[in-house]
């Protein structure tokens, strides 16, 4: 045996939801817990989370809509995803880093194959393709009324590639994922986001604990 010490392998958790369920608040929400416990995480986002990738999300979220089809579009999605795997995601769990990332590939089930109508079954190819063994250990999604999504999202700066979408586009994106949810209910844990700031910072805190106490009671094997 190599005297190298034994790394327990870091946790890989996500945070999904439609534009304006208030993601970028809620990260931080959950980073600060992260914090508080002394748990060495890095933070990212997708699509981009490197350099490529964020060459890759300037591309898809600022062409307009007819620029490249559907498939293309999804294509790009995981392009960006193979290389924040293999050059962040990948290595930092390796370490024993946790990783906090805005957004994976709940993302491109929910947005290409819920709002653009790509097959499920293609998303899921090159899930397997893409990721090999790699999912999420736990997936955050915030959930809203689209009407109050809307609302929220409108009082930002200028509409992307998907916040242009129509309604219709938009419910098929909270039905994906609520889909998804009542699937992997293990996985993925729904927060209402519609609720006030504190509601929603308290259910969050509730999950986290939840999911830290899990950790502590089931430590994973050292390999
Ligand atoms: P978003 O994460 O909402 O960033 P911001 O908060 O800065 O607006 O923007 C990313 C967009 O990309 C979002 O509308 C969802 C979309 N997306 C997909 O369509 N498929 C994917 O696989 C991913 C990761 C994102």
């Amino acid at each position: 045996m190599a005297n190298s010490k034994a790394v327990t392998r870091g946790k890989f958790i996500t945070v999904e939801g439609q534009d304006g369920a208030g993601k970028s608040t809620n990260i931080a929400v959950i980073a600060e817990l992260l914090n508080t416990r002394n748990i060495d995480f890095r933070q990212s986002r997708e699509p981009g989370g490197t350099p490529f990738g964020e060459t890759i999300r300037e591309l898809i979220l600022n062409s307009d809509d007819d620029a490249f089809g559907d498939k293309a579009e999804l294509l790009l999605m995981f392009a960006a995803r193979a290389q924040h795997i293999a050059a962040v995601i990948e290595p930092a769990l390796a370490s024993g880093q946790w990783v906090l990332c805005d957004r994976f590939t709940d993302a491109s089930y929910a947005y290409q194959g819920g709002g653009r109508g790509v097959n499920m079954q293609d998303i899921f190819d090159l899930e397997q393709t893409v990721q090999g063994e790699l999912r999420p250990d736990l997936t955050i999604l915030l959930d809203l009324p689209i009407a109050l999504g809307e609302s929220r999202a409108g009082a930002r700066s200028k509409a992307d590639r998907f916040e242009q979408q129509q309604l219709d586009f938009k419910q098929r994106v909270r039905d994906a994922y609520l889909d998804i949810a009542r699937r992997q209910p293990q996985r993925v844990k729904v927060v209402d986001a519609s609720a006030s700031f504190n509601g929603v910072e308290q259910a969050i805190s509730k999950i986290m604990q939840e999911f830290l106490e899990a950790q502590a009671a089931n430590p994973p094997s050292a390999e």
